[in-house]
C-alpha cells in the first residue's frame, strides 16, 4: 500500500450527474468512484458503450468537476482543466491547414508556460517536434499536410501533439480504434517505447482487450448503470513486452478472464471484485 499522497491521480468517492435535473433525479453518470493511480503508472478502461469511460477522463482532467467527492491529481485537488495532461482521442483531429509539424506545436502556441514563450524559443520547440515524429516514425513527413498521410500515421502525430508539452499524464480515449490491426501493433509498440522511456501516467480508454493487457499495468472495468468501476486486474505480465508475449497462454488467460467479467456484467448486475 502506498501511502495517499504518493499517488498520482487519486479519486475519493467521486460521482457526478451531469446537470442539477439528473443530479434531483439522482442520475449519475458515473458513481462511487475511488480509484488510485501510482506515479508512472499505465492503467487501462474498458466496459460496454455509454458506462462513463469518457466522463472518468473529463473528470480526470478537471473538465468536470464531480457532483460529490473529490480528486486529487499530483497531490492537489482539481480546481480546473489541467496543464499537466495530454490528450488524444479516437479521431487524429489535426488541423488540415497546418503541417505535420505545426500540429505538433499547437499545445505550445496554446498551454502557459510555452505559450508567452513560443516565438523566442520556436526552434527549440520545432527541433523537439521533429525529434518526437522520428521517433514515432514520421520522419520525412514532419512537413506533409494531414490530408497526405494515412489514418495511422495521423493518429502517430496526434500522439506527438499529446506528449509535446511533455505532460505528466497521457489520456488516450479509444486512440487506436479506427486503424487496421497491423497498424494497431505497431502504435502499442511506440506507445510502450514512449512511456518506458518517459514514464508518464497513461490513462487509456480501450474496447480492445488485448491492446489493454499488452499495455497496461492495471486493467479497470466499469458497468454501466451506474457506472461504477467494478473490476481490477493488476497485469504482472514483465516489461519489457514483446507483441510474441500476446500469443501466450498466460496473456491469452487474462484476456479470456475479462471476456468473462465483462459478458457476466451484460448478462446481470454488476458483482464488485478486486
Ligand atoms: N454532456 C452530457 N450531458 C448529459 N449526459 C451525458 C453527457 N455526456 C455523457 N452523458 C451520459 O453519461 C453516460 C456516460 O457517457 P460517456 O460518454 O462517459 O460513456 P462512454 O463509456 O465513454 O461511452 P462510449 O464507449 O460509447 O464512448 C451516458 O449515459 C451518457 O448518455
Ligand atoms: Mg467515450
Amino acid at each position: 500500500m502506498q501511502a495517499a499522497d504518493s499517488y498520482f491521480v487519486d479519486f475519493r468517492d467521486v460521482w457526478l450527474a451531469y446537470n442539477d435535473e439528473l443530479r434531483a433525479q439522482n442520475h449519475f453518470a458515473v458513481e462511487a468512484i475511488d480509484l488510485q493511480i501510482g506515479r508512472g503508472e499505465f492503467i487501462a478502461i474498458v466496459g460496454p458503450s455509454g458506462c462513463g469511460k469518457s466522463t472518468f477522463m473529463k473528470l480526470a482532467t478537471g473538465l468536470k468537476m464531480p457532483s460529490m467527492g473529490k480528486i486529487l491529481i499530483d497531490g492537489s485537488p482539481v480546481t480546473g482543466p489541467l496543464k499537466i495532461s495530454g490528450m488524444a482521442f479516437q479521431a487524429p483531429s489535426l488541423l488540415p491547414w497546418r503541417t505535420t509539424v505545426d500540429n505538433v506545436l499547437l499545445p505550445l502556441e496554446i498551454v502557459e508556460p510555452h505559450r508567452s514563450q513560443f516565438k523566442a524559443k520556436r526552434k527549440e520547440y520545432e527541433a523537439r517536434a521533429r525529434a518526437l515524429l522520428q521517433k514515432v516514425g514520421l520522419a520525412g513527413y514532419e512537413d506533409k499536410f494531414p490530408w497526405q498521410l494515412s489514418g495511422g500515421m495521423q493518429q502517430r502525430a496526434s500522439i506527438c501533439r499529446a506528449l509535446i508539452h511533455e505532460p505528466k499524464m497521457l489520456l488516450l480515449d479509444e486512440p487506436f480504434g479506427a486503424l487496421d490491426a497491423f497498424t494497431r501493433e505497431e502504435l502499442w509498440c511506440i506507445l510502450r517505447d514512449l512511456q518506458a522511456e518517459q514514464k508518464f501516467n497513461v490513462i487509456l480508454v480501450t474496447h480492445d482487450l488485448r491492446e489493454s493487457v499488452f499495455l497496461a499495468d492495471t486493467v479497470y472495468v466499469m458497468s454501466k448503470s451506474p457506472g461504477r468501476f467494478v473490476v481490477k486486474r493488476d497485469i504482472e505480465l514483465p516489461r519489457p513486452r514483446d507483441l510474441e508475449i500476446t500469443y501466450t497462454k498466460e496473456f491469452t488467460d487474462i484476456v479470456h478472464e475479462l471476456r468473462g467479467h465483462i459478458g457476466a456484467l451484460r448478462k446481470a448486475g454488476a458483482p464488485i471484485q478486486q
